[in-house]
């Protein structure tokens, strides 16, 4: 009998298929991304490193990694690089491990302001470890203040200072960071875990240059299986003292091999491995640039179009592929219009503004992100479009027709846009 599990892998890729994805961090990974996650390598254990692995029988899978570590170490302009974290909060969390002491400080985005939980939130490991700060966004213009980071640096006098963010729509300067970072004597770790694939592409700043260590997850605009990686521009002698039975200085990689596995992980999971190798090197190729790049235009003209609708764009647009909504001028909150949306077929997340009067499960605001349907062939025209439905939804709360007229009219509409799924949701070839 057939598992009932693949009826609702079925029921999942209609989802899919048949709605307008928004949320910033999701992405249609490529059927061979998906084949390389459902093949074989899911069986195989392989702790430890390639050629220095702790079971036998690892010739092939050591073989896919080196691929993967080579082609991340091309997309960014890497020396070295880690590929094994299972997601991005394991990179995160392996990256302070082999940076701080417990108790030791950090300073970091403030959650409230688009930071993520695992850059010293209360809720999280890295919040019970160690000593935070944080620094946000100005309460005027929504942008990041350096001049406060550079503040708070000096009073604060952390160890690590951490830049990146779940929800801010500009590039950050890591120069400037680093600058600072050098000022207090701070090291300084970016999570690129949203711009990634627009970073690799060129077209925001690279944080490896500037940044000691740089992590990701390989998932939202890499457009790859769901993992982490950890990189650094170049390895550096670690400054605890640390050595090797030789009583050399051991490198920094090596301490920060050590606190992934076996810090926090396990046996790393060859099959994401695997698909990371394959994301990678789909991200090398030209055509991934012409992606990130109408990934900018379309934010840009999704974030146009709403601002002419009357919308508050927080920070008046976007540098990336992220549009972060106000929507208290049109008396909703993010929890309402999330709903409401998805009701339209149109799916979103409800977001915390910078000093949002409302409780994170309410919210003030919602985030738009274009990777999804960028992936699916939408242009700006279409973008425009999505702004006129987000729109007609939004301005109608009380009209469950409407959302049942648009949800159709969506529905209809993404048949020119299919994806490259079969109907089960199972994708079983290379
Ligand atoms: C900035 C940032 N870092 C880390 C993560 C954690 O990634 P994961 O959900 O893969 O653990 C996220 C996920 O949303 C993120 O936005």
């Amino acid at each position: 009998m057939r598992d009932p599990v693949f009826d609702w892998i079925e029921a999942e890729q209609r989802r899919q298929a048949e709605g307008l994805e928004l949320i910033a961090s999701e992405n249609y990974a490529s059927p061979a991304v998906l084949a390389a996650l459902g093949s074989v390598l899911n069986n195989k254990y392989a702790e430890g490193l390639p050629g220095k692995r702790y079971y036998g029988g690892c010739a092939y899978v050591d073989e896919v990694e080196r691929l993967a570590q080579e082609r991340l170490k091309a997309l960014f302009g890497a020396e070295w690089v880690n590929v094994q974290p299972h997601s991005g909060a394991q990179a995160n969390a392996a990256v302070l491990l082999a940076l701080l002491r417990p108790g030791e400080k950090l300073l970091s985005f403030e959650l409230a302001h688009g930071g993520h939980l695992t850059h010293g939130s209360p809720l999280n490991s890295s919040g019970k470890l160690y000593a935070v700060m944080h620094y946000g966004v100005r309460p005027d213009t929504y942008l990041l203040d350096y001049d406060e980071i550079r503040d708070k640096a000096r009073k604060f006098q952390p160890k690590v200072i951490m830049c990146g963010a779940s929800s801010y729509p500009r590039d950050w300067d890591y120069a400037t960071l680093r600058s600072i970072a050098d000022e207090v004597g701070a090291f300084l770790v970016a999570d690129i875990a949203h711009p990634a694939g627009l970073i690799a592409a060129r077209l925001l700043n690279n944080p490896l240059p500037h940044c000691h260590v740089v992590t990701s997850t390989t998932h939202k605009t890499l457009r790859g299986p769901r993992g982490g990686v950890i990189m650094m521009g170049k390895d550096f002698d670690n400054p605890f003292g640390e050595t090797t039975p030789k009583g050399t200085p051991k490198k920094m990689s090596t301490l920060l091999d050590a606190a992934l596995f076996p810090g926090i992980q396990g046996g790393p999971h060859m099959h994401g491995i695997a698909g990371k190798a394959v994301a990678f090197g789909e991200a090398l190729e030209p055509a991934f640039r012409t992606y990130a790049e109408n990934v900018i235009r379309n934010a840009r003209a999704l974030a146009q179009a709403l601002i002419e609708r009357g919308y508050t764009v927080l920070t008046g647009g976007t540098d990336n592929h992220i549009v972060l909504l106000d929507l208290r001028n049109k008396g909703l909150t993010g929890r309402d219009a999330e709903t409401l949306l998805e009701e339209a077929g149109i799916t979103v997340n409800k977001n915390l503004i910078p000093y949002d009067p409302q409780p994170p499960l309410k919210a003030s605001g919602i985030r738009l992100g274009t990777p999804a349907l960028t992936t699916r062939g939408f242009g700006e025209e279409d973008f425009r479009r999505v702004a006129g439905w987000i729109d007609a939804v939004l301005s109608h709360p009380t009209d469950a027709e409407v959302r049942r007229r648009i949800r159709e009219e969506i529905r209809a509409y993404l048949e020119a846009f299919p994806l490259p799924y079969p109907p089960t949701g199972v994708v079983a070839v290379g």
